[in-house]
């Protein structure tokens, strides 16, 4: 078997690197591990950059998200009971957040992909990439109970943080970046209409919650946990009664309804440089992770495919390594402002059990002066709509 990228995992960054590179007419293979269904079912993030729904929109595939995403031009700082809201787009001149769940637009991805005569392999398995230093590498894997063999000009690993790619650099090329916090992030998706038209994201002394949305319908919720914590000792009325506690506030109540999904998410920054060996580029959560509070970790896995599209068209018509040789620092620049973002948000927003109380005057001192200066609550909002697509 030949082709041009082969893309290693069906996450948004290897669904959207595949159609960006089919509608410029280059060919590529995507390998998958699990199967497409577990893919198309697995709840992660929920909120788009506009530079995302942008991209997805000129890429032809944002029908469905453009009838049933939600626009949001605000999100609510809920700080021990009182509200202050960031107006998102009054604040950026415009910008908007679109929720739309991670697993609608991988869906929606898988199906043009289909359509359009896309190859995407389901479960396979042991994938390993071999003479990635050299111009012809090769991908090998098993599928439908055979050995394969992929050759190809480049490698794109789009497998994520748990994935074979960045692995397959040999040790000393790839400086690593690593910050562990000391919490985790308990979500629910409940079959219950939102409390709330905008995101909330509450600061409380029990711990951090957050309130979003994927429909009018279904609700999901979020809370922080120890990151060792056993979701056995969570049944549903004790997520419940928690979420109660840390999102009250006078003349608001929180709307309960069946629980449809639950799991924990530990929370991380992590990078690697370059994003880059020999042929092999790695994109999205592969090369970075970005504890959740900021919401960017889709949005910079989107990014990073733009550019790595854009450097191998030109690579494949005009020969120039000029972009592929930048594809690293181009997207390391965003990333890193990104990582600061998600690490400063985090930092404000949950309760280390383990802090002296200096520390948390310094949180109530930091969100304060975010709710009541023009000046921090613009420079959370651009960050949160994130920066223009490069
Ligand atoms: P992924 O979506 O991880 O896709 C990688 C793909 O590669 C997967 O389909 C995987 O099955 C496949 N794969 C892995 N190994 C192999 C292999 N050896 N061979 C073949 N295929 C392989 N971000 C937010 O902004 N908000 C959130 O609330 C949020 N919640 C999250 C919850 C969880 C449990 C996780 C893991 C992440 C969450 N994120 C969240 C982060 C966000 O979902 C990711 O940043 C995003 O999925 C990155 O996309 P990706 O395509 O790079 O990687
Ligand atoms: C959601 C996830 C996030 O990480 C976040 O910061 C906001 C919303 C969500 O799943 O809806």
């Amino acid at each position: 078997m030949r082709t041009q990228v082969a893309i290693i995992g069906a996450g948004p960054a290897g669904l959207v690197l595949s159609h960006l590179l089919y509608l410029e007419g280059i060919d590529s293979v995507v390998l998958e591990r699990r199967d497409r269904e577990y893919v198309e079912r697995r709840v992660r993030a929920g909120v788009l950059e506009q530079g995302t729904v942008d991209l997805l929109r000129k890429m032809g595939v944002a029908e469905r998200l453009d009838r049933e995403g939600l626009v949001h031009r605000g999100i609510i700082l809920r700080v021990e009971g009182e509200d202050h809201r960031i107006a998102l787009s009054d604040l950026t001149g415009g910008g908007v957040i679109t929720v739309y769940g991670q697993q609608e637009v991988v869906k929606d991805l898988i199906k043009a992909r289909l359509e359009t005569g896309g190859q995407i392999l389901f479960e396979v398995e042991d994938v390993s990439l071999h003479d990635i230093n050299t111009s012809e590498p090769v991908v090998r894997f098993r599928h439908g109970g055979k050995q394969h063999e992929l050759r190809c000009d480049v490698i794109a690993g789009c497998d994520g943080s748990h994935g074979v790619s960045r692995p397959s650099i040999p040790a000393g090329v790839l400086t690593t970046y690593e910050r562990v916090y000391p919490f985790a992030w308990l979500g629910i998706l409940a079959a219950a209409p939102p409390s709330t038209d905008e995101l909330i994201y509450a600061y409380h002394e029990r711990g951090f919650a957050l309130h979003s949305l994927r429909s009018p319908q279904i609700s999901r919720l979020y809370i922080q946990v120890r990151p060792d914590e056993d979701i056995a000792r969570w049944p549903d009325e004790r997520i419940w009664e928690e979420l109660h506690i840390r999102l009250a506030r006078e003349g608001w109540s929180l709307t309960e309804g069946p629980v449809l999904e639950k799991g924990i998410t530990t929370m991380r920054s992590f990078l690697v440089e370059p994003m880059q060996y020999g042929r092999l580029f790695l994109a999205g959560d592969a090369a970075h992770i970005v504890p959740a509070t900021g919401a960017k970790g889709l949005n910079l896995a989107v990014a990073d495919v733009k550019v790595l599209a854009e450097a191998l068209v030109s690579w494949f018509r005009t020969g120039s390594t000029d972009l592929l040789e930048r594809y690293s620092d181009t997207c390391l620049r965003r990333v890193w402002r990104a990582e600061y973002f998600s690490w400063w948000m985090t930092s404000m927003l949950h309760q280390n059990w383990d802090a002296d109380p200096f520390e948390r005057r310094l949180q109530l001192a930091q969100l304060r002066y975010v709710c009541s200066s023009r000046a921090a609550a613009t420079s959370l909002a651009e960050n949160y709509v994130g920066f223009a697509l490069v």
